[in-house]
Formats: structure tokens, C-alpha cells, sequence
């Protein structure tokens, strides 16, 4: 018996990082996704297929004894074998159309893809249930995530956060998106801006105040359909992040290029390397690989309604 389960890429539009304080953001699906099928096996043992390695631990080992990256999975297998004795082995492989580590969601959809098709092998599951796992499965790997890729990886769409309510864009955003090429760590840039928020307390409090205010004034603006203004607050998102300094010279530089052809830009997801979003009239698509110049990835990306299924 096979259980197949796919979710997700994500970006963040609005409120990265001062959501982990508490604060709204607004995340969205996109076409890129994740799919990961599990498998019954008779070895006694857990195996994991990925494009980072394969790894094989006996049934009885815990998450914690393997590398970091493979621990969310021998976490989901584990909590499903606890409650059936008589498995004698699984195999779990994942096959990802989404880069990995830039700020897309690639590890957030990881998480829930693993927990449906785990889960799946065993009985029928609800979303919320996947979605409380995969935040378990996730918080082995990273324990501070604000749980906001996980939902938004889950439910599909466009959603405002921590209240999941959907964000309805009856217009086609036009959404770019570009990678830096530059690998990032979330933990270590959630840790700086942790270290930004010790050292003045007040300004980030206020940072977090403005945060709120333009994603409160985002949500009308989108109920307008008034793109240009979306634009706009993307860019005042992007200074706040600025200030926080998870950006750097290679994404400025980003940024800065497509100014002429963009409505507003900033950094999606941790920063410090990673990709940016950038709203580009559809009839401008095309000047983007001279700009950004031969070395940076960028791709136009759709937003994707479906959530894991
Ligand atoms: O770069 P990503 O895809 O890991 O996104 C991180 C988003 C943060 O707000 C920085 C962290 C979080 O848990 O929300």
C-alpha cells in the first residue's frame, strides 16, 4: 500500500519575522510543490529518500539521533508507529519541485506533505490535524517557528495570519519571484532579529506597530483591488525589514534593479540571502533576466488555492 500527499511552496507578502513577536502577516501558496509518498515495508527499519541523501535507522530510533534535516520525518513516522505496534518498517521519499532553503516555505511543506502521506497510510486525516503535527514535525528542526508557513502550506491560498482567514484576490497578481543564490539560515536570522529586539525594545515594539498598521491597511487594499498601493506598502514592508537587518548588499541590489519595471519588492521569508517578491506588470516579464542579471534565479509565480491534498 502507497499513501501519496503534496503541499505547497509558500511566500511571505507581508509581516515575516515580526510574526515570530506576535505580530499579523499575510502568506500566500504558489505553483511549486512538494509530494511525498510512503510505503509499508518489511526491514524493521525507517527510510528516507531525499534529494539531501537517504538515511535508514531502526524502527526503534528517535528523531533526535539523526541529522538535523531528516528529523521531521522520523518524528511523524515515529508518533504513527507508537500507535501500531505490528508496522514492521516505512519508507518515506520526497520529491520537491521547491528550492530549498530560500525562503519558500521548502521545509514548512516538507513537514506537512510527510505528515498527510504518513498519516494517510493509516486513516483518513483532517487539515487540522495535519497542520498541528507538521508544526511539531517542524519545531524538531526549528523551535521557534511562528507556525505561519506550516498553516499557509496547509490551507493553500492566500491567508492573513494567525487568524487563517482567507484573503480572496479576485485580480492576478503578478508576482516574481528571485533568488539570491545566497542560502540562509532562518534560525540564525530569527536569532539576530531576537538580538536587534534586546537591544531596543521600544523600536521594535514600534516596528511591530507599524507592521500591524500596513497589513490592516493591506487587507483593504487588496479588498480594492488598488495593486498600485499593494506595491507601495510592499516597499515600506521591505524598509522595516531593513531595519531589522536581515537584508544585505545582494538583495538591495535586487531590489534597486527592479525598481524601473516593479510596483514594490521586498525580501520574502528569514532574508539574509534568499529570494524577494517583486509585484512586475505581466508586459514587463520579460526585461527581468537583464536586470537581475545571468546569475540570480527568478520565476513568475501563481498562487496555488490547493493546500495539501
Ligand atoms: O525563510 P523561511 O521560509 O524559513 O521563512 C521564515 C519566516 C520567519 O517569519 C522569519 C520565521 C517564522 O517562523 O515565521
Amino acid at each position: 500500500m502507497k499513501s501519496i500527499a503534496s503541499a505547497p511552496a509558500k511566500i511571505i507578502l507581508f509581516g515575516e519575522h515580526f510574526v515570530v513577536h506576535g505580530t499579523k502577516a499575510i502568506l500566500a501558496a504558489i505553483d511549486k510543490r512538494v509530494t511525498v509518498t510512503t510505503t509499508f515495508t518489511e526491514n524493521k527499519t525507517i527510510k528516507v529518500n531525499s534529494e539531501l541523501g537517504t538515511i535508514e535507522v531502526p524502527i526503534s530510533s528517535s528523531h533526535e539521533e539523526v541529522e538535523s534535516e531528516f528529523r521531521p520525518f522520523i518524528f511523524l513516522a515515529n508518533k504513527m508507529i507508537s500507535q501500531h505496534p505490528n508496522v514492521s518498517g516505512l519508507e518515506i521519499t520526497i520529491d520537491s519541485d521547491i528550492p530549498i532553503g530560500v525562503g519558500l516555505g521548502s521545509s514548512s511543506a516538507c513537514c506537512v506533505a510527510a505528515a498527510a502521506s504518513i498519516f494517510g497510510l493509516f486513516k483518513e486525516w483532517l487539515s487540522e490535524e495535519i497542520l498541528m503535527v507538521s508544526i511539531e514535525a517542524e519545531k524538531t528542526i526549528f523551535p521557534d517557528t511562528s507556525g505561519a508557513d506550516c498553516t499557509v502550506c496547509t490551507y493553500g491560498g492566500m491567508i492573513e495570519y494567525p487568524s487563517i482567514k482567507k484573503i480572496d484576490n479576485t485580480f492576478d497578481l503578478n508576482l516574481l519571484i528571485a533568488n539570491s543564490m545566497i542560502p540562509h539560515s532562518t534560525k540564525n536570522s530569527v536569532e539576530k532579529v531576537n538580538k536587534f529586539k534586546k537591544n531596543d525594545e521600544e523600536r521594535f515594539s514600534q516596528l511591530c506597530d507599524l507592521e500591524s498598521r500596513l497589513i490592516d491597511e493591506v487587507i483593504v487594499d487588496m479588498k480594492n483591488n488598488d495593486v498600485t498601493t499593494l506595491g507601495l506598502k510592499m516597499s515600506e514592508n521591505q524598509k522595516y525589514l531593513e531595519e531589522i537587518q536581515v537584508s544585505n548588499d545582494t538583495l538591495r541590489n535586487m531590489i534597486n534593479s527592479l525598481n524601473e519595471i516593479s510596483l514594490g519588492s521586498k525580501i520574502t521569508g528569514a532574508g539574509d540571502g534568499g529570494c524577494i517578491i517583486a509585484l512586475v506588470n505581466d508586459d514587463n516579464m520579460d526585461k527581468v533576466p537583464a536586470l537581475l542579471g545571468k546569475d540570480k534565479k527568478c520565476f513568475s509565480a501563481k498562487i496555488d488555492t490547493k493546500g495539501v491534498v
